[in-house]
């Protein structure tokens, strides 16, 4: 019984021995190899040859021998063995020698030679048929003396260095189209020997780790090995680096005899360790694209900023206009001068747009921009050129239109800068009184000379068309200035008459201006008149009090009806007044703002009597005239202002009493 147990273990061991044919390594930890030189297994289970050392060669064999042949004189069995591979090098570009896969009488090399002569021969015994070796390396450096065909390449080596075969490292990729591989690249690479045994064709495939094994090998020699193979033989790997620290690093290895190799476990394959050394390849590898990436961006950056500013700065410039050269003002430098229309610049908003404070690049001068938005193109042409010829009017009593500039959908008009500002701010300050009596009946003289100019002193009449206390400037001197003269034309441009749409201000518009569209001296003098009032009374011409719409012109003219027409005056200015000066305003006001344009006085006439030069009208009467005509036109304005129907009904309530009341 003993007896027969013991037989029974030889024969186990016997078996296990014979059938010694196939291993599979994912990994080297637990792997039992026979190892010299440099070398060795990693703590991680990588196969390491090459310890980044130079000059020198290591081996790796499998520690038992492997039948290939039934006896020494047969023929050798088919065999195929697989494995995984990387090189890393100190450098990109240059590496140490290579890597070999050997078949060897021996579990080593003892007489071999490191750098070109991979760890396999040497001087003597390169090339010898005594060697009985096969090796398919994986050689990076370009050795002329072996007939390398360049420094990245696969050969076949048989018993010596000058390969059977050999192509450069690469693949055929579905439907059999070649890609390079770099076997120093440090990336991971699987590698295929197959032997059949029949055919006598030794087959070498190469892929990127993770690519299903080619269909068509990168070597395929054919050549019976039963001289060169013998029965039997050790398989292992040969290293060898030159003057470059390089690392070769085997991840997996399986082999077998008259079988496939064992396919490899990829996932269980130990980790390559992490690229540290290389830093000048790391900044070019991974810096490069992010530095390409940044130039790129910022050249795109600068086009798009070039073409912003372009935009940001284009304007509008045709033909017609090059005659008005120097009234043109750059729109650059105007939004520069305004700090590029900035809200701090911002003096105030008007009915045609925003007035912006600035100061000119290159002059220093002072200016005030407006900014007037203006869709259609029609009648700008007209406009520009009366606007200019308007640039010519020089008054003490009117604000200089220094030029203008023209962009899409808008215009820019450059005037003089009042630092004053406007004058209604002055007058609706309450309880604060801003501007004393003598102050305004000044302003009243300067507007009425300003607009007498506008009217007579010129070669062309001049309409200002929107006479208002807003409208009225006040220089450093509170000179009262007329500006935005003109410009109410820009939105009165191919309007039909007959159309209610008229621009100038609610309040200020005379009764036939609005019935006709058409702007003249005497609608002129209308708004002069309400304007006259507002000085004076401190009061808008349109106020809403106790849910009640006031007139102004009505509250002024109840005052004087009751023959007391100095109570409309403006309450904040207490006794500081000069009483016939407030009562001429106020009855001037309510004669320029009479509803019949031919009861109106002309500007001539009203600057004779506000210097005194022909006395005070005889209101009386004009007392019925007045009264009739005014109500008529204003009250019914200032509440429908659109509608020609109910704009002017035959009489109102108020004009009625006071006919009756026979003035
Ligand atoms: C080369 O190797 C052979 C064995 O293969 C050995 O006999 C010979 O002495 C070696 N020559 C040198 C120069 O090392
Ligand atoms: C091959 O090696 C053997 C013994 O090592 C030697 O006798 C023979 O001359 C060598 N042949 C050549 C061609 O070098
Ligand atoms: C592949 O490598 C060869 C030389 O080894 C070269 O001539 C060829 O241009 C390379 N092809 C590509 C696609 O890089
Ligand atoms: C070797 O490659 C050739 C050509 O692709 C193929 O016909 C043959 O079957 C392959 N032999 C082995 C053992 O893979």
């Amino acid at each position: 019984m003993f007896f027969k147990i013991l037989v029974l273990v030889s024969l186990l061991a016997v078996s296990a021995y014979a059938r010694e044919t196939s291993f599979a390594y994912n990994g080297f930890q637990l792997a039992d190899l026979t190892v010299d030189g440099t070398a060795g297994i990693t703590p991680d289970g990588l196969l390491k040859l090459g310890y980044d050392l130079q000059t020198q060669q290591g081996h790796a064999f499998h520690p038992y021998p492997v039948q290939f042949k039934n006896s020494p004189s047969g023929s050798v069995f088919s065999f195929s063995t697989t494995f995984i591979f990387a090189i890393r090098s100190q450098f990109h570009t240059l590496s140490g020698h290579g890597i070999v896969f050997v078949v060897a009488p021996q579990s080593g090399l003892p007489w071999s030679l490191p750098s070109q002569y991979l760890g396999m021969f040497n001087e003597t015994n390169n090339g010898n048929t005594t060697n009985h070796v096969v090796g398919v390396e994986l050689d990076t450096i370009l050795s002329s003396e072996f007939q390398d065909i360049n420094d990245n390449h696969v050969g076949i080596d048989l018993n010596g260095l000058t390969s059977a075969m050999s192509a450069p490292a690469g693949y055929y990729a579905h439907r059999g189209k070649f890609k390079n591989l770099t076997l120093i690249s440090g990336k991971a690479m699987q590698v295929w020997v197959d032997y059949d045994g029949v055919e006598k064709q030794i087959n070498v495939t190469l892929a990127p780790i993770n690519v299903r094994k080619p269909d068509t090998p990168l070597l395929s020699l054919t050549r019976d090995l039963a001289s060169i193979i013998n029965e039997n033989m050790y398989v292992g790997f040969s290293s060898s680096t030159g003057s470059v620290l390089t690392s070769h690093y085997v991840l997996g290895w399986s082999f077998g005899v008259h079988r496939e190799a064992p396919a490899l476990a990829l996932h269980q394959l130990p980790k390559l360790p992490q690229i540290a050394k290389k830093e000048t390849s790391k900044v070019l590898t991974i810096g490069l694209p992010w530095v390409v990436l940044f130039v790129i961006s910022m050249l795109i950056l600068s086009v798009v900023s070039v073409i912003r500013r372009k935009r940001k700065f284009a304007e509008v410039l045709e033909d017609w206009e090059r005659e008005y050269g120097p009234h043109r003002f750059n729109y650059k430098d105007l939004y520069i001068a305004t700090k590029g229309f900035r809200n701090q610049e911002l003096l105030g908003k008007g009915g045609f747009g925003r007035v912006y404070r600035g100061i000119l690049p290159t002059s220093k001068i002072e200016i005030a921009v407006k900014r007037v938005s203006h869709e259609s193109r029609q009648g700008m042409r007209e406009f520009v050129a009366e606007i200019i010829s308007m640039g010519r009017l020089r008054h003490r009593n009117i604000v200089s239109l220094l030029g203008y500039c023209r962009r899409k959908g808008e215009l820019l008009l450059v005037y003089d800068y009042m630092p004053n500002g406007s004058l209604d701010k002055y007058l609706y300050n309450q309880p604060k009184i801003t501007l004393n009596w003598r102050q305004r009946f000044r302003v009243i003289k300067g507007v009425a000379s300003g607009l007498l100019y506008l009217h007579e002193g010129w070669e062309q009449v001049v309409i200002h068309r929107d006479i208002k206390a807003s409208n009225i400037l006040l220089d450093a001197d509170f000179n009262g200035r007329l500006g935005d003269f003109g410009l109410a034309r820009l939105y009165d441009h191919g309007t039909d008459p007959q159309t209610t749409h008229v621009a100038g201000t609610l309040g200020y518009l005379a009764p036939e201006h609005v019935r006709t569209g058409k702007a003249s001296r005497s609608t002129d003098v209308f708004a002069f008149g309400v304007f006259l009032l507002e000085v004076a009374c401190g009061r808008r011409p349109t106020e809403i009090r106790d849910a009640e719409d006031v007139i102004l012109v009505d509250r002024v003219f109840s005052c004087w009806d009751r023959g007391a027409i100095l109570e409309a005056r403006d309450p904040k200015l207490g006794a500081e007044f000069v009483e016939e000066d407030m009562e001429l305003v106020l009855k001037l006001g309510l004669m320029c703002s009479h509803s019949d344009p031919l009861m109106r006085p002309s500007m001539r006439q009203v600057l004779h009597y506000l210097e005194g030069d022909i006395p005070t009208p005889e209101f009386s009467s004009i007392g019925s005239r007045l009264t009739f005509g005014h109500h008529q036109g204003f009250d019914d304005l200032a509440m429908c202002p659109s509608s020609m129907d109910k704009a002017f009904p035959q009489s109102s309530s108020v004009a009625e009493s006071i006919l009756s009341g026979g003035r």
